[in-house]
């Protein structure tokens, strides 16, 4: 892709969502490492904290054959990553005035947090693209419970069961004891997308007519380095202009203007230089920074 002559500078990306009506936000770990969530690949990140697993490659802890083979390998670690409740950033606040002001087309997110949906993105505008925690489905008889059902086995490490499975594994033994059940026998798993696993089909439903259709793209707080998310930014249309918001610089990508830094500070002046009613809602944002 050819960068843009016309998107350049801070003022022409001020220009440029001004103009905007339907604005596509990718986003990913980085939105929420403010809110002391870790991301995945930065040195502090997920995957270093997960390294004393020994796994050849840290992934491997969201891989579906894994999960099934051995879950107690997720649920050492699942801890890690429970969201927070109720808590939002800056940069969470940027996409819903954008959304207020009319703009938001989507927001692509690949964050299992959930809190872009506290913070106010409406349902209609969000894809959660690696699902969430909100829910949890037994892998066994497919019944779905509410995430917070087993957050709390998820904090003491525990593998959580799903009850009519723990019948239905009694019944098998009384049968026969020696029964042959595989380790995830009845074991409820998150309802967020692991590696082996489909994106959930609003992403398929919807991701093809936003491309058709947005106007501006920028990409948040992320590697962009898992597809298929991260093939999007490759398929808006070369007119488009593609506007990077993070910490690292992204090289495999050409993206008109990379504004580096934490994007809450980035958020924040450009809703400052948008204007008084581009305000974030947002009061903690100092004590959030610490300053
Ligand atoms: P990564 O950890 O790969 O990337 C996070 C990016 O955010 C990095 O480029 C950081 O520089 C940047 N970053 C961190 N803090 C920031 C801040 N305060 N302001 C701006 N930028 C910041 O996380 P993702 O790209 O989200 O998948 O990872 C994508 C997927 O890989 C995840 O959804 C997860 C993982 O495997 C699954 O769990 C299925």
């Amino acid at each position: 892709r050819e960068r843009l002559d016309t998107v350049k500078t801070i003022d022409d990306v001020l220009e440029q969502i001004n103009k905007a009506k339907k604005i596509l936000i990718i986003t990913g770990a980085g939105i929420s490492t403010s809110l002391g969530i870790p991301d995945f690949r930065s040195s502090k990140g997920f995957y270093s904290m997960v390294q004393h697993l020994g796994l050849s490659d840290p992934q491997e802890v969201f891989d579906l054959d894994i999960f099934h083979t051995d879950p107690s390998l997720f649920y050492s670690i699942a801890y890690m990553i429970l969201p927070p409740e109720k808590i939002y950033s800056p940069l969470h606040s940027f996409i819903t005035v954008l959304q207020k002001k009319g703009k938001l087309l989507r927001n692509y997110t690949q964050n299992i947090d959930n809190l872009e949906s506290y913070a106010g993105v409406k349902a209609e505008n969000l894809i959660q693209c690696h699902g969430s925690f909100a829910t949890a489905t037994c892998v066994t008889c497919k019944y779905q419970v509410k995430g917070e059902k087993i957050a709390p086995q998820i904090r003491e490490k525990e593998i959580p069961y799903c009850p009519r499975c723990i019948k239905a594994r009694k019944a098998l033994l009384k049968k026969d004891d020696d029964a042959y059940i595989p380790e995830s026998f009845g074991v409820f798993k998150p309802d967020i997308t692991f590696f082996g696993e489909p994106l959930p089909k609003t992403f398929h439903d919807t991701i093809g007519k936003d491309l058709a259709e947005c106007d501006l793209l920028i990409s948040v707080g992320t590697s962009l380095k898992v597809a298929p998310v991260a093939d999007i930014v490759d398929k808006v249309p070369e007119s488009v202009p593609q506007i990077l918001i993070n910490k690292d610089p992204i090289d495999h990508c050409n993206f008109d203007v990379s504004l580096l830094g934490y994007c809450d500070d980035v958020a924040s002046y450009l809703a400052n230089r948008l204007g008084d009613s581009w305000a974030l809602p947002h009061e903690d944002y100092d004590t959030i920074r610490g300053t």
